[in-house]
């Protein structure tokens, strides 16, 4: 059993000796002399880059010393993992954390830190580690059979439950948030006839072949932003099948408009995530989500929300029931089963008779697989309730205030974005409202922001400004506390 003890060091604050200029910087290229202002804002900058590489080369040789269990293992790992780890994304800079277990609000490495777990397990894991109702349900569900490819009766009441959260009657389940999009994606061309999908630029669907596009495209391959191309996100994906998904920008209906007029009759639907979450947190302008459903029915086409991060993160019943556009199907997963793998896909009557009438055979060995619905049963009903998201709320404000309060204080150029148990820093003064804008947020902000968290007992999830963190039912103030002291310090850090 691994001992645990907290061996967090506190952040090293940067050296104050800047070096006096930057040599990558670009010389002015006016032949005009240089104003003041513009040599104060160019100096600036170079001791800004300075500083950022000093934080995050001081931070990267803590975390490393901190962690040699994780060294030993990441080397050894590498013979028969494939890249050392069991997904590409738990691959992180300088080096794969391994865990050795979770317990509440906290996750403990292999070394013997402890860590108030914010990553959640990529916004899995609402309910925190070992949550006792969880518990309770996955054990009893165990000794009484964890397989058999036939339905048990808490399908049916995690079923009624979605229905009544989300609004939408008819449920079918999977596994991951991939098989959901992926299903849902195959019924909005088998009920429409049609082969065309839309898709947002920088929204992450899962890694099957339709919705591996435009992803999180570099500004050489996204094309004109007036016109923003199918460019593919993973290789291994015929472009015969990249083509097939149109791609529009987030909050511009107009974007939207154009596609379904070009390709006339031809686009089966939509999916979006409601509010974006793989691009930091982008929230839809008032009457946005509203205003595709009516643009996508005129043109006879559908509309999916993908609430595979927001489903029960943001709210009870996601973005759907905040902002009261009931789309035609909803996809769940990730913080859906409590920690067990599970996903769902939701439907009008409409799209579900498709199914039902046998017009689609969506189909799973273990869909509905009984140990994920008594967790999800357990999840929805003991651990995602009224009180859970009040307390999520309190912590929510208290994360966002205290950090906004750090920036106040500083020179940095951030604000801070929340959706309910979701929340991020954004490293940019104005809000961004699509995937053009998040391009310019500096990443190495990000980096050098999470390096500190981590050194500093505060695992939040990897891949800078992409992710969010999640708060769980489990946290409490003191880890709250300790997320904005460590935002502090690193403010501070880069503030001398
Ligand atoms: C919005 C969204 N949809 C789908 C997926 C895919 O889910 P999974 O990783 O469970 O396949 C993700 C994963 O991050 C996601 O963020």
């Amino acid at each position: 059993m691994v001992t645990v003890h907290h061996t967090a060091e506190q952040p090293v604050q940067s050296s104050t000796d800047q070096p006096e200029s930057s040599t990558d910087q670009p010389e002015s290229s006016t032949d005009q002399p240089e104003s003041s202002t513009h040599r104060a804002e160019r100096t600036g900058r170079a001791l800004a880059d300075a500083t950022l590489k000093e934080i995050i080369a001081g931070q990267e040789e803590i975390f490393v010393r901190r962690q040699p269990n994780s060294a030993h293992l990441a080397e050894a790992a590498q013979q028969h993992l494939a890249g050392g780890v069991t997904s590409s994304w738990q691959i992180t800079a300088p080096q794969p954390v391994w865990l050795s277990h979770g317990h509440g609000s906290k996750v403990y490495d292999v070394d013997g830190n402890e860590y108030v777990d914010l990553h959640g397990g990529y916004g899995a894991a609402l309910a925190g580690h070992g949550h006792p109702a969880i518990q309770e349900a996955v054990t009893a569900q165990v000794s009484r059979g964890t397989h058999f490819a036939q339905p048990t009766p808490n399908a049916v009441a995690v079923a009624r439950e979605l229905a009544r959260r989300f609004g939408l009657p008819r449920w079918r389940f999977a596994n991951s948030g991939t098989e959901a999009t992926m299903d849902a994606i195959h019924l909005m061309r088998s009920i429409t006839g049609r082969d065309l999908i839309i898709k947002i630029e920088g929204c992450y669907h899962g890694h099957h072949d339709s919705v591996q596009v435009s992803v999180a495209p570099e500004p050489e391959q996204a094309g004109p932003a007036a016109k923003p191309y199918s460019a593919p996100s993973s290789t291994g994906i015929p472009k015969a099948i990249t083509d097939l998904t149109l791609i529009a920008t987030f909050n511009d209906l107009d974007s939207v408009a154009r596609l379904l007029e070009t390709h006339q009759g031809q686009v089966a639907g939509m999916i979006i995530e409601p509010i974006m979450m793989n691009a930091g947190i982008i929230k839809p302008g008032p009457g946005y989500l509203a205003g595709l459903k009516t643009l996508l029915h005129q043109h006879h086409a559908l509309l999916t929300f993908d609430e595979v991060k927001t489903g029960l993160t943001v709210g009870p019943g996601g973005v759907t029931r905040q902002e009261d556009v009931q789309p035609d199907l909803i996809t769940l997963a990730k913080s859906l089963g409590g920690g067990v793998s599970v996903a769902a896909i939701g439907g009008t009557e409409a799209v579900m008779d498709h199914v039902a009438n046998g017009g689609y055979e969506m189909v799973g060995t273990f869909n509905g697989n009984p140990l994920a619905m008594a967790a999800t049963r357990a999840m929805l009903t003991e651990v995602a309730t009224p009180e859970a998201y009040q307390h999520i709320e309190k912590l929510r404000l208290q994360a966002k205030t205290g950090i906004e309060q750090a920036i106040a204080a500083s020179t940095l150029s951030a604000h801070v974005v929340t959706a309910g148990a979701k929340g991020c820093v954004v490293f940019a003064t104005e809000p961004v409202t699509s995937y053009r804008g998040f391009l310019g947020v500096d990443d190495r902000y990000s980096h050098a922001h999470w390096l500190y968290q981590h050194n500093g007992g505060v695992f939040l999830p990897p891949w800078g400004k992409i992710e969010q963190w999640l708060i769980s039912v489990q946290h409490d103030e003191a880890d709250i506390d300790r997320l904005v002291r460590n935002f502090a310090a690193f403010a501070a850090a880069i503030h001398s």
